[in-house]
Order: C-alpha cells, then sequence, then structure tokens
C-alpha cells in the first residue's frame, strides 16, 4: 500500500514537538493566570457569517483565505481564521458582559486559513489570543501590549521588535481614507493590479502589499498619524508614555496596517528577526464597535494573538528533561503483575516510570533503560518476587541498590526512596545479590 500523506499545509505535530508546545502553552497560562485572565473555548467552526461581518468583506481572509463549506442542511459553516470574532459571539450569546463589567478572556486552540503554505505560515496554526472586553481607556491598551511582552519574554524569545500605530476611529478613518485613496488614484497607473482592485474596496490595504514597485509608492503615501482626530490622539499618546514609564521598548511605524477590518486605534505587531519573510510572531489591536456589531452593548475590546508555531521558530525549543526516571523491568513472566502494580504506584506518585515487556535478558534490558536515558532500572525477577524485593540499579552512577522496600510499598515511600537515590542523600543501601547485574 502507498503511503496516504496529510493534509497540504496542515501539519503534524510529532514528539517531542508535543511537549515543546505543552512547555509554551504552560509558560504563557501562568503569565496569563497572574493578569487574572479566564479562558474560554469556542468550536472551530462557526456560520459563515461572523467573519464576514466582522473581518471584513475586503480582506484577503474573507475573500479567499476561508474553509467555507455548505453543511448538510445547507447552512454556511466556516473553520475559525482566527480566535477575535468567535470569543465576541460567544460572550454575547452567553450574555458574559451582564455578569462582570470587564472580561479577560484567553484562548489557545487552532485556527484555518487557507494561506500559500511556507516557512512560517500553514493551513492550520495555533494561536494563544486573549480579549479584553469592556475597557477603552489607554491604561488597558498599556496593559495588554505589557502582557504580551511579559508573555514573549516567559517564552524565551528575545530580539523581537513591538510596532505599534494608531488606525484613527469612526470620526477620523473617513479622511484619511479617502487621502489615501486620492493619493493612490494620482498613482495608479504604476500600482500593481492587486492594489489596482484594493483602491476601489479597501485602500487602506494599499499600505500592505509586499511588491517592491508598490512600497516604493507607498513610502510617500499620506500617513495616517497626520489624520488622527484629537481624542484618537490624546489616546495614543497615553498609550505611549504608560509603555514608555513600564520601559516596554517599542516603536510607531505610521504605516502599519493590519490584515482584518475591525481595528480602531492602537493596533501592533511583534516581529522577530529570525523568522524569515512571515516575521510576525503576534498581532493585535482595538476593536471597540465589535460587540455591539455581534448584537451586544456598546463595549469597547482590546487583545491580541500570539502564533505559537512561530513563537516556538523565534524562541527556539526549550530545554527539557524528557527521559524516565525509572525504567520497571520484569525480567520473567510471573513478575509482570508485581511490575505493573510498581510502575503504577510510582507513577500516581508522580515518578515517570517506563514498562518494560516482559523476558527480556538482564543485558539487553540494561542496554534498553540506558538508550531511554533512565535514570534507575527497576528490575523484578525469580529472586526479588522470592525476597519479596527489587532491585534498582542505578543507571547513571552505575551502582546497584536492592532497594529496601517491600514490593508492596506504598507508591509515595517508594517515590521518595528513588528521590532520595537520585539527590545522591542514600548511601545506606544493601548491595544487589551476587553478580545479578554485571
Ligand atoms: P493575526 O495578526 O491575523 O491576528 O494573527 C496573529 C498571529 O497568528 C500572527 O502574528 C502569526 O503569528 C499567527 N498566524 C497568522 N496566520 C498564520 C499562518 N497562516 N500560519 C502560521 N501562523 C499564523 C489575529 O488573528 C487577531 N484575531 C488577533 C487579535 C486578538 N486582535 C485582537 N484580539
Amino acid at each position: 500500500m502507498t503511503k496516504l500523506g496529510g493534509v497540504k499545509g496542515f501539519h503534524d505535530i510529532l514528539p517531542p514537538g508535543g511537549a515543546h508546545f505543552t512547555e509554551l502553552e504552560t509558560r504563557l497560562c501562568r503569565v496569563l493566570a497572574a493578569y487574572h485572565y479566564d479562558e474560554i473555548r469556542t468550536p472551530v467552526a462557526e456560520r459563515t457569517e461572523l467573519f464576514a461581518r466582522t473581518l471584513g468583506e475586503t480582506t484577503d481572509i474573507v475573500e479567499k483565505e476561508m474553509y467555507t463549506f455548505d453543511d448538510r442542511d445547507g447552512s454556511s459553516l466556516t473553520l475559525r481564521p482566527e480566535g477575535t470574532a468567535p470569543v465576541v459571539r460567544a460572550a454575547v450569546d452567553g450574555d458574559l458582559a451582564q455578569r462582570e463589567q470587564v472580561l479577560k478572556l484567553f484562548y489557545l486552540g487552532p485556527m484555518f486559513r487557507r494561506e500559500r503554505p511556507q516557512r512560517g505560515r500553514s493551513r492550520q496554526f495555533h494561536q494563544i489570543g486573549v480579549e479584553l472586553i469592556g475597557r477603552d481607556d489607554p491604561l488597558a491598551d498599556a496593559e495588554i501590549v505589557t502582557l504580551l511582552a511579559d508573555c514573549l519574554a516567559a517564552a524565551g524569545v528575545t530580539g523581537t521588535q513591538l510596532v505599534l500605530n494608531s488606525l484613527g476611529d469612526a470620526t477620523c478613518r473617513p479622511s484619511y481614507r479617502a487621502a489615501l485613496a486620492a493619493y493612490g488614484e494620482a498613482h495608479v497607473e504604476r500600482l500593481c493590479a492587486n492594489c489596482r482592485q484594493r483602491l476601489a474596496r479597501n485602500p487602506l490595504r494599499l499600505l500592505d502589499c509586499k511588491e517592491e514597485g508598490c512600497r516604493r509608492i507607498m513610502a510617500d503615501a499620506p500617513l495616517v498619524t497626520d489624520h488622527l482626530c484629537a481624542p484618537c490622539r490624546t489616546h495614543f499618546a497615553e498609550v505611549e508614555r504608560l509603555l514608555a514609564a513600564a520601559e516596554v521598548p517599542f516603536t510607531v511605524n505610521p504605516r502599519l496596517v493590519r490584515g482584518l477590518d475591525y481595528y480602531v486605534r492602537t493596533a501592533f505587531e511583534v516581529l522577530a528577526p529570525n523568522l524569515g519573510a512571515q516575521n510576525a510572531v503576534a498581532g493585535g489591536g482595538r476593536y471597540d464597535g465589535l460587540v455591539a456589531v455581534l448584537g451586544g452593548p456598546p463595549l469597547a475590546g482590546i487583545g491580541f494573538a500570539i502564533g505559537l508555531e512561530r513563537l516556538l521558530m523565534a524562541a527556539g525549543a526549550p530545554e527539557l528533561d524528557l527521559r524516565p526516571e525509572v525504567d520497571v523491568i520484569p525480567l520473567t513472566d510471573d513478575a509482570a503483575a508485581v511490575a505493573l502494580q510498581l510502575a503504577r504506584r510510582l507513577r500516581l506518585a508522580g515518578t515517570r516510570c517506563e514498562l518494560e515487556a516482559c523476558g527480556r535478558s538482564v543485558r539487553s534490558a540494561m542496554r534498553r533503560a540506558d538508550k531511554l536515558g533512565a535514570h534507575f532500572a527497576l528490575l523484578v525477577g525469580e529472586d526479588e518476587l522470592r525476597a519479596r524485593r527489587a532491585t534498582l540499579r542505578d543507571m547513571r552512577r552505575q551502582v546497584d541498590h536492592r532497594l529496601a522496600v517491600a514490593l508492596d510499598a506504598a507508591g509515595p515511600e517508594l517515590a521518595g526512596t528513588i528521590r532520595e537515590l537520585a539527590e545522591g542523600a542514600h548511601e545506606a543501601f544493601e548491595a544487589a545479590p551476587e553478580g545479578r547485574l554485571k
């Protein structure tokens, strides 16, 4: 039979990658708990209208990257391309805003975008994201950005660049949009085909074009920061002041735009220099108005999402000791039941244990324990069954112990003794029976 293979752009996370993801998530969740955020889980599929209504009809995501399909009852469903719209929908559906004035939610899980796969970009990827709903003050923006900086530090990533911009709001954005459209019209001959379309539908996206010719033209385009209304300008200045006071390094790039249309005022991205073309590790911003668009009260909101695959690439694999502490080895079939119990008791006491199949020779069992990198091999053979005491070999120090606890000893006692031995605190153990482990 030929191999079946997976789906293009959908990747397996093979060992030890799974442990690396878990470690990263654990570190980030610790920071989120310290900031007093609650976890929310939403389904991977939503009604298509959710994203069409919130992300923007003319965004790349809605126009060409969503996994959309008809359910058997004819309704259109979409695999979530991002987490903000689903979280806001769930908060509105669950009437969460009636329980709490301010919602502090985080989520973790796979997102789906049908982009062209390349290094750092896949069609299924994972985000950890946060949404702070019900706050419109600059301190909320500063705290969110600080949280992002602390998450990145906890992940062990260094050398990243935090880029900030203000995109204005419903008052000042229209005049900026018009200025940008007028600039684009004046240079339409030299714009790429894509940008000509963008010009008519969503001129802000002109700033996002990767074509060299367009980038050169847009370098002289009007800047959003020159078009902000007074309240937006004051808000942004206060965010900058608070971040400087918190000693969170950032730069302002007035050409930063985001790939989603729900943003107003503060928007930001974190770039990692070692990632190549797909160098955004995280992105976010303010989305006042989104809650109301989804039928909820007129609440403000701000959040961000970190791409976990990119974060792992930027930070490098965390150093983890995944070796078992104990390799439990039943030398004969008769030892199977006792070995199973020993391993289980040790495991329940928190000791990482491997349990081998019966019937290995002592020599091959030692080779295997060595290959696993186990600190100890715990042997149960005929002698041990007779004496009701197991033989423990310290694989790292090459010392044999006859474990001075009964085979039916309680797990914590067993685990405690093994831990003491590992720490070298136990010298007074009997030697193993002659010749056993030679
Ligand atoms: P986003 O910038 O579209 O924002 O995505 C956030 C992060 O997800 C990116 O910076 C990147 O690390 C990762 N990412 C996006 N697409 C891919 C891909 N195809 N492959 C690998 N990683 C990817 C949002 O999704 C917003 N919902 C963030 C937000 C939350 N804004 C407010 N609240």
